[in-house]
């Protein structure tokens, strides 16, 4: 969702502005637009579409200049088009800006602007905020800081915004409350983001901006302030990311490449955690806030999208294992309910980015209500890290495609790790279960990457049969009912079909009315305690001539008889099959993306890093 980008140095702006946006491109946009400061002018091009597009408009333009800030957009007030991309310029055509979030008080801020002359050229609260600030700044003939510090303290909503004054030569005035904000520090040169990606072929120190900061960057310095005008030490840190990391590496699509990554990035999740062969799990995380996990009165899972049904496969798992009432809520309802929350409650946060909107807000109304919060966390550094008391990274590296899928497993592997250390710590597992599933848990690395290798085939063989259906239903009991509905989600996101997750038993409540010999339907079948019973739910679909397409477990000798088509897992222990059975769901919804000829890592709409709520 909307990205930024800043550079002011030593070398032409624009190219390193361009890449980084194509670096942001991952988060989700429709337009894109870029602002120069050339000599004592500014000069904007944008557009709606690709940044490619953006290149190809600028073609032969001028593009020089020491400083300039660029914005990938994902509409929300104002359709796609050439006059809503960013960056915006103010009606006395001094000052350029870029936005990423919603300023939920524009309409009166807008009226108040309209009733002194302002005229507005998009439908954006941005050029609103925008005009404010200018506003502000010739009334009060101030500086551009100072009007910034002005009008924010007035605005509502959620921002990161960078802005130039073609007064100012060099120097980009920047700040966020709500949406991410990276600065990356050079030799005599500064870099701005919504993440670290632009920067990371330039510099590995950067700097994260928090909420109500303001920062003046020029070449040389990186001045940070609060509101109040009073300065603030910016604390470096040192990433550790490589370039590699961010790029395709051979495959097609990132969206590939991370599915494949998964026997690493699991690895990589519990590398240093987990001693299956003494039987040990070491997660500093958690030490903090052990006590609290163990005597609390509930765990609350909040979280949004892929990362709400890990959380759904947690409650199974932390209910069955540690005897602790969990349970599993939208961040978005969460945040504006009433909920009943004490200091006797965990609140876990569960996000790949980090940065989600709703998470991030709901964790901040649980924060002020005395709960205790805990991140599982993808992103280093990320909002929701920092606001949380304690937590564990995931430890997958960057995902770039749209759909999570190697976040998803490793949200899960560290769901597993903290649900068999708390069960340890509270005796509600005997030493030989607990044994045992470390050492399931040891070996999904090489069962899923038996997946990889023995399945693909015949993955993309059912993806060509099936890639034109109109609807799917994806069916799941027990451990495999979140599988179900993280499959049916991977398919809506990545191919556009219909499809809908279900408990397999509650499809005999409404769902069975779609079903017909046009309708397949996913059965998440591996071997476990309900397997009898999705056997016989998978009957009830053969004999209203619906087409049942089977992940069953090796050695299975009575699902194949009754599938159309059957995906093979390896056995593990039911607790841990989550791991494994969405990879092939994850293939299956990836293959139909490609045979429809749809851009997988960038499906429609959808946005990675869900910055507004
Ligand atoms: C977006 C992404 C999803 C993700 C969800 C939650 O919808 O496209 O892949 O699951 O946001 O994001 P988070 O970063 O909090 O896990």
């Amino acid at each position: 969702m909307c990205g930024i980008v800043g550079y002011t140095g030593k070398r032409q702006a624009y190219p390193i502005v361009i890449d980084g946006l194509k670096k942001l491109e991952y988060r989700g946009y429709d337009s894109a637009g870029i602002a120069l400061q050339q000599d004592d002018q500014l000069t904007l091009y944008k557009k709606a579409g690709k940044v490619k597009d953006l290149e190809h408009f600028i073609g032969e333009r001028s593009t020089d200049g020491l400083t300039a800030i660029g914005h990938t957009r994902w509409a929300t007030h104002g359709e796609p088009s050439d006059h809503n991309a960013h960056p915006h310029l103010s009606q006395s055509g001094q000052l350029a800006m870029i936005h990423n979030g919603i300023i939920e008080n524009y309409a009166q801020l807008k009226s108040e602007l309209e009733k002194e002359g302002y005229r507005f050229k998009s439908e954006t609260d941005s050029e609103v905020l925008l005009n404010f600030i200018d506003d502000i700044r010739l009334k009060n003939q101030c500086g551009l800081e100072e009007a910034i510090r002005i009008a924010l303290k007035r605005v509502t909503g959620a921002y990161v915004i960078l802005l130039i004054d073609e007064s100012q030569p060099q120097t980009i005035f920047a700040a966020r409350k709500g949406s991410p904000l990276v600065i990356g520090i050079g030799a005599d040169e500064h870099f701005l983001g919504s993440d670290a990606s632009p920067m990371l072929a330039y510099t590995k120190e950067v700097v994260y901006i928090n909420d109500y900061e303001l920062a003046i960057v020029r070449p040389d310095e990186l001045v940070l302030k609060n509101l109040g005008n009073e300065r603030i030490t910016p604390y470096v840190q040192k990433l550790d990311l490589e370039l590699a990391a961010i790029e395709k590496g051979g495959y097609d699509h990132f969206m590939l490449k991370e599915i494949f990554e998964q026997p690493l990035t699991i690895a990589d999740s519990f590398r240093g955690r987990l001693d299956a062969a003494e039987a040990r799990i070491v997660l500093s995380g958690i030490d903090a806030i052990e006590e609290k996990l163990l005597n609390a009165r509930r765990i609350i899972i909040v979280a949004c999208g892929t990362s709400w049904h890990a959380g759904l496969v947690a409650e199974y798992v932390i209910e069955e294992l540690c005897r602790i009432n969990v349970e599993v809520e939208y961040a978005s309802e969460f945040r504006y309910r009433n909920p009943v929350i004490s200091s006797d409650d965990v609140i876990v946060a569960i996000s790949q980015s980090g940065e989600t909107a709703d998470t991030l807000v709901a964790l901040e109304r649980a924060k002020e209500q005395g709960a205790t919060i805990f991140g599982v966390v993808n992103v280093v550094g990320s909002s929701i890290s920092r606001i949380a008391h304690a937590g564990c990274y995931t430890h997958a590296g960057p995902e770039i495609g749209v759909a999570s899928t190697k976040a998803y497993t490793a949200q899960l592997t560290v769901l597993m790790l903290i649900a068999l250390k708390l069960a340890k710590a509270k005796g509600t597992i005997t030493p030989e279960r607990f044994k045992e599933l470390c050492q399931e848990l040891d070996a999904i690395p090489n069962k899923v990457q038996q997946v990889l290798k023995d399945q693909v085939e015949r993955i993309k063989a059912i993806a060509e049969k099936y890639k034109d259906a109109r609807s799917m239903l994806y069916l799941g009991r027990g451990y495999n009912f979140p599988t179900a509905l993280e499959g049916a989600l991977k398919l809506k996101e990545i191919s556009y079909i219909h499809a809908e997750g279900y408990p397999a038993a509650e499809m005999k409540h409404g769902p069975i009315a779609l079903v017909d010999e046009d309708l397949p339907v996913v059965f998440v079948a591996s071997r476990d305690t309900y397997h009898e019973k999705i056997v016989s739910n998978m009957q009830e679909i053969k004999a209203r001539k619906g087409k049942v397409l089977a992940v069953v477990t090796e050695g299975d000798e009575i699902t194949p008889n009754i599938a159309d088509e059957v995906i093979w897992v390896p056995q593990t222990d039911e607790l841990i099959a989550p791991l494994l059975t969405v990879v092939p769901l994850q293939l299956l919804s990836y293959y139909i993306g490609v045979y429809r000829g749809l851009d997988v890592d960038r499906p429609r709409n959808l946005a990675k890093s869900v910055t507004v709520e």
